[in-house]
């Protein structure tokens, strides 16, 4: 079983929290393990332990930046199962710090077309990369099964102070899924979507939801207003808000996921959408090792 790091509770200090009557915690899940960030460890848990018992090998996919791919080469390497990467696009030359992170782990990486990555899911697409392969235990694309929603679930009986709002950040909707199935109905959960205009993202959830549970929640809302300009997108706004942040609190963000939920969170706060009193805690889900990435290829200053 993988191994895991305490996530503390910490307690966010600052004036606009005083003005407005809120209680921020931050649920620090970065820290679950170096390699293997909060979200990532807890949806990898229970898979990694399926993939044991199927065929020792393990095939999923990503982007070339994807915390996914980097957490599922370094539970590979760790738990000692063969991990084969499919990732999206052409093969960077050298390759990416993440790729390279991946492969020096041990993971086969794989690269396909963009049209290619877009049917990756259908029946004969699986086939063919069986054919290729040989036998493998398939992990879909951000890790977002229902092992995956069984591992974040877990993170729930791991808060121990009473709350009104959880709050994380969203790409596939795997881990508010299994946030929600841990709630169990109860409180109030906010996903912060870091894509632009995936309006389906609420589908997703309820999908993944039924698909664990035959149960869809409705204690949750997904806010599709913090994404900055799209994945891996970024303003002068939202670097000023990480590097004030980072600077109160001492807590490293990352500009694809956290950094926007928590700027979100603050904008949410001056805006009076929190009542007085309320108690909001905010997964931090890691995504750290993506910082090198987002500074080399896309230009996100050095904070
Ligand atoms: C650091 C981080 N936070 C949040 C998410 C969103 O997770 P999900 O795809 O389960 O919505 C991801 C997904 O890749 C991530 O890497």
């Amino acid at each position: 079983m993988l191994k895991a790091g305490d996530t503390p509770l910490q307690k966010i200090t600052d004036s606009i929290l005083k003005q407005h009557g809120v209680n921020l915690w931050v649920k620090r899940e970065d820290m679950i393990h170096p390699l293997m960030s909060g979200n990532k460890w807890r949806k990898l848990k229970y898979n990694l332990e399926a993939a044991k018992q199927k065929c020792q090998t393990i095939l999923t996919f990503g982007g070339a930046f994807s915390n996914h791919i980097y957490a599922t080469a370094a539970a590979g390497k760790e738990e000692g199962i063969k991990t084969i990467g499919v990732i999206r696009g052409d093969k960077p030359q050298p390759l990416n710090s993440t790729l390279q992170f991946a492969q020096d782990c041990g993971m086969q990486l794989h690269f396909i077309s963009r049209s290619q990555y877009r049917d990756k899911n259908l029946v004969q697409n699986i086939k063919a990369l069986k054919k290729q392969f040989g036998d493998f235990y398939l992990v879909s694309e951000g890790g977002s099964n229902s092992l995956a929603l069984k591992g974040c679930a877990e993170i729930i009986k791991d808060i121990d102070i009473n709350f009104d709002y959880l709050c994380t950040s969203c790409g596939t909707g795997g881990t508010l899924a299994g946030l929600l199935v841990g709630l169990t109905g109860k409180k109030r959960a906010l996903g912060f979507s870091a894509l632009k205009g995936f309006t389906n993202l609420e589908k997703n959830i309820d999908q993944l939801t039924f698909e664990y549970n035959q149960t869809k929640y409705h204690n949750y809302q997904v806010i599709h207003d913090y994404h900055f300009g799209g994945y891996a997108k970024f303003t002068q706004d939202l670097v000023d808000f990480m590097k004030k942040f980072q600077l109160q609190n001492e807590i490293l963000l990352d500009p694809i996921y956290t950094g926007k939920m928590f700027l979100g969170i603050y904008d949410l706060i001056s805006n009076g959408f929190f009542p007085q009193n309320s108690t909001v805690v905010a997964l931090h889900t890691g995504g750290l090792q993506g910082i090198e990435g987002m500074i080399k290829y896309r230009g996100f200053p050095r904070i």
